[in-house]
C-alpha cells in the first residue's frame, strides 16, 4: 500500500496524494516524453505469483537453462572458484529464494569450502524467507543475509569479511539493464572489489529471434498480464484509472542489438487520472516502455568484462548454448 500524506490546499480542503517514491516515479515516467514505467514495480504480491507462472511457461527457456547449469555443473564451478582463489566468502546480488545458487552451496560444503554465504536483497521479506529456509535446506551453512541495496551492503560486507570475495549475479539479472546501464554497473561493481575476487554472472546468449520473442509473448498471455498488473497496480495503490483494454501489450526483439524489449501500446487517445492531482494524456498508439531484457553474444560478453575491469576466466553453459554463466576475475 502506498504511503499516505494529508496535504492542505490554498482553500484549506484535506485531501490525500499518495507520497511514496512508487507515486513519483510512476508520474516521473509517464510524464516523460517517452513514456515508461521502472520494471521494479512489477513485483507486488500479484506480480510476484504471476512471475512464478512465466517461469513454468514453456517458452520461458531462462530459469531451466540456468538451473540446469546449476544442478550439472556446480562440481565444475565449484573447481574454478578454488582454481582462481584460495580463501573466499560467497555473496549472492539479487538473491530471491536462492533455488538456483542453492545447488552451488550445497557443492562446495560437500567440497569442505570453508566460507560463509552473504545474500544481499532489497527485499526484507527475501531476506526473513532465507534466514528461515536455509537453515532446513543446508544445515551446514554459515550464511548472513544483508537486506539493503547492492553497493552499500557490498561495502557492509567488506567490514565484516576479510576473506576474498566470489560475487554471484546469476538469472535474468544483468539482462535488465540497458548495454550503457550494464557497462556503468559493472564498472561501479569493480569499484567495490579487490583485483583477483571473483563474479559469476548470467547472460541470456543470442539465439534464433523467434524463441526469444515467444519467452516474452507466451501463448497463455500470463507475459501479457504480467504487464497488464502493474496498470492494475497503479489503479489500486495511487487511485488511478488505467482501462486496460485500452491497451495492448507489444514485446519486441531485435536480432542485430540483441535488445528484446516490451511495450504497452495505447490503442486510443485517452487520458488517465492519478489521483487527484495528475492526469496524463496519451495519444493513439503511443507506447508506455515497460522492460529492457538485452541478450548478449560471446564477443559483447568479453567486450563488458573488459569495460568493467575483470578478466573472463571460465564459462559455464546449458546443453543447448542458450545461456552462460561467466566467471570473471577482477584485474
Ligand atoms: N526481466 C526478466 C527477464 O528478462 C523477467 C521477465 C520476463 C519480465 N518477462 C517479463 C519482466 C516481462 C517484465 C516484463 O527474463
Amino acid at each position: 500500500m502506498a504511503q499516505l500524506t494529508v496535504i492542505s490546499t490554498p482553500a484549506n480542503v484535506f485531501r490525500t496524494r499518495p507520497a511514496s517514491s512508487f507515486y513519483h516515479d510512476v508520474v516521473q515516467g509517464l510524464r516523460a516524453q517517452q513514456k515508461y514505467l521502472d520494471p521494479k514495480y512489477f513485483y507486488d504480491a500479484a506480480g510476484d505469483e504471476l512471475f512464478q507462472q512465466i517461469m513454468q511457461c514453456p517458452e520461458y527457456y531462462l530459469t531451466g537453462c540456468e538451473m540446469e547449469i546449476m544442478t550439472q555443473q556446480s562440481a565444475a564451478i565449484a573447481a574454478a572458484f578454488s582454481k582462481y582463489a584460495a580463501d573466499y566468502d560467497v555473496i549472492e546480488l539479487g538473491a530471491g529464494d536462492a533455488s538456483k545458487s542453492i545447488h552451488l552451496l550445497q557443492q562446495l560444503i560437500d567440497n569442505g569450502t570453508d566460507y560463509t554465504y552473504y545474500p544481499i536483497d532489497i527485499s526484507g521479506n527475501v531476506i526473513q524467507l532465507l534466514n528461515s529456509s536455509l537453515p532446513q535446506q543446508l544445515p551446514q551453512l554459515s550464511f548472513r543475509g544483508l537486506q539493503g541495496e547492492y553497493f552499500e551492503m557490498l561495502k557492509y560486507a567488506s567490514t565484516i569479511s576479510s576473506r576474498r570475495k566470489i560475487l554471484l549475479f546469476m538469472g535474468g539479472n544483468i539482462g535488465n539493464f540497458s548495454p550503457a546501464a550494464a557497462r556503468s554497473f559493472c564498472q561501479q561493481l569493480r569499484q567495490h572489489l579487490q583485483s583477483g575476487d571473483l563474479l559469476l554472472t548470467g547472460f541470456d546468449l543470442k539465439k534464433h529471434p523467434q524463441l526469444i520473442l515467444h519467452a516474452y509473448n507466451d501463448s497463455a498471455g500470463i507475459t501479457r498480464e504480467f504487464n497488464f498488473n502493474l496498470l492494475r497496480r497503479i489503479n489500486r495503490e495511487l487511485q488511478a484509472d488505467f482501462d486496460t483494454s485500452k491497451f495492448e501489450h507489444f514485446p519486441t526483439y531485435d536480432p542485430q542489438s540483441g535488445s528484446c524489449k516490451s511495450y504497452l501500446i495505447s490503442l486510443c487517445a485517452q487520458q488517465v487520472h492519478i489521483g487527484d492531482d495528475v492526469t496524463i494524456p496519451f495519444r493513439e498508439n503511443e507506447p508506455i516502455y515497460m522492460e529492457i531484457s538485452q541478450k548478449y553474444d560471446p564477443v559483447e560478453i568479453n567486450q563488458l568484462a573488459a569495460f568493467g575491469g575483470f578478466a573472463p576466466v571460465a564459462e559455464f553453459r546449458d546443453q543447448r548454448n542458450w545461456f552462460s554463466d561467466c566467471l570473471w576475475q577482477a584485474v
